[in-house]
């Protein structure tokens, strides 16, 4: 028996990672794709990459014809626009998976500082933040879950950790981050045209992105106390990947042993963070196309903390752990459809 699940945005890079991935889940039915611009156009024709496995066609987003068609809803729309229709899809008791930012605030006015005003307030509390690492049990029992940011994911899988055993000095936290291309959307964009990054590397957003606050939000449940961090993203000429190098202090000193032993509580039985050993420090190049977050770290000093983790922005910091959330919320394995390699080089 399979799920029909539909992909709402699916003509953008992280609802097109969904479809590529769902293609191959063997409990999952693609009942429905949408996009405004390529509606009525088959989705294979659009992107040849899913020739000939699926023979769909994209349609125009109609709220009430996709709760017909589907039972399962994956929302990769630009944020505002999946608060939008969220609470429709909720009325219809449907289960959502959303990549957008709109529901994974618990403080609404934090959203609305760094976003706009929410349209469907009512709905954050039940919204559950969708880290399947550290929030698999909420994450089981929630109808609407909001997919993590992928920078937040790159910084938050090392530090909620270390931050939660209360082993990291408050304030001297900076998270530098360098991103490829595709995080910023397939939409047309001079930020984005080929002349405009190819080598070249900028920081962006420096102490203003939008992922600053879903950090530290995060970061302070953990620390039950506020917390902040000093976030500063780069854009590098490449299509896929996020690498982020973490600064931290540690209250007291410890062995890299010891900080060892902390990642392996949490992950030593995660199948998608992989904890490099000593002398080995992650790549993007080693995780493309996967749902990996790799961490690796060294000690400077006796208290100075460095890690280094990396993702893929579309699977690990999208789509993949989209997949991994609807897997867990259905009770299905939770490796389903994610089990792909890294493709390197
Ligand atoms: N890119 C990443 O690395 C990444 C990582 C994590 C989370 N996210 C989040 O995932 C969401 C999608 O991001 P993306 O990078 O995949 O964006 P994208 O490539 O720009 O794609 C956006 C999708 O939304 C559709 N869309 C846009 N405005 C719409 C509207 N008003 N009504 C209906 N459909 C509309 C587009 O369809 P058309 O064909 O009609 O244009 C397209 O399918 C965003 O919220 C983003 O923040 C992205």
């Amino acid at each position: 028996m399979k799920i029909n699940v539909a992909v709402i945005g699916a003509s953008g890079y992280s609802g097109l990672d969904l479809v590529r991935l769902l293609s191959q889940h063997p409990q999952v039915k693609l009942t429905a794709v949408t996009s405004e611009r390529y509606a009525q156009q088959p989705l294979d024709r659009l992107f040849p990459t899913l020739l000939p496995r699926l023979n769909i066609l994209l349609e125009p987003l109609q709220p009430e014809k996709i709760v017909r068609k589907a039972d399962f809803i994956f929302i990769a729309l630009p944020h505002k626009e999946a608060m939008e229709v969220m609470p429709f899809f909720m009325q219809s008791k449907k289960r959502v998976v959303d990549l957008s930012a709109d529901f994974r605030f618990k403080d609404r006015r934090l959203y609305e500082k760094w976003y706009q005003k929410h349209s469907a307030p009512e709905l954050l509390a039940s919204a559950v933040y969708g880290l399947p690492e550290l929030n698999r049990a909420k994450i089981k029992a929630a109808r609407l879950v909001a997919n993590p940011g992928c920078y937040p994911t790159s910084a938050l899988i090392p530090l909620l950790p270390l931050v939660q055993e209360g082993l990291i000095a408050p304030g001297g936290i900076i998270v530098d981050s360098k991103s490829g291309v595709s995080g910023a959307g397939r939409s047309a964009n001079v930020t984005s045209l080929f002349c405009e990054v190819s080598e070249s590397f900028k920081a962006y957003s420096v102490s203003n992105h939008r992922h600053q606050p879903e950090i530290e939000e995060q970061l302070s449940l953990a620390a039950r106390k506020p917390l902040g961090i000093t976030f500063v993203p780069h854009l590098v000429p490449m299509n896929r990947g996020i690498l982020s190098t973490i600064y931290a202090d540690l209250k007291k000193p410890l062995s890299l042993d010891a900080v060892r032993a902390v990642f392996k509580k949490y992950y030593g039985k995660e199948k998608f963070v992989r904890i490099f050993p000593e002398g080995m420090l992650p790549q993007t190049g080693w995780v493309r196309g996967s749902n990996y977050c790799d961490v690796g770290f060294v000690l400077a000093g006796k208290k100075k903390l460095i890690i280094i983790s990396a993702i893929d922005n579309l699977v690990k910091g999208a789509a993949g752990q989209a997949i991994q959330n609807m897997n867990i919320m259905l009770g299905f394995k939770e490796d389903t459809a994610l089990e792909q390699i890294p493709i390197y080089p």
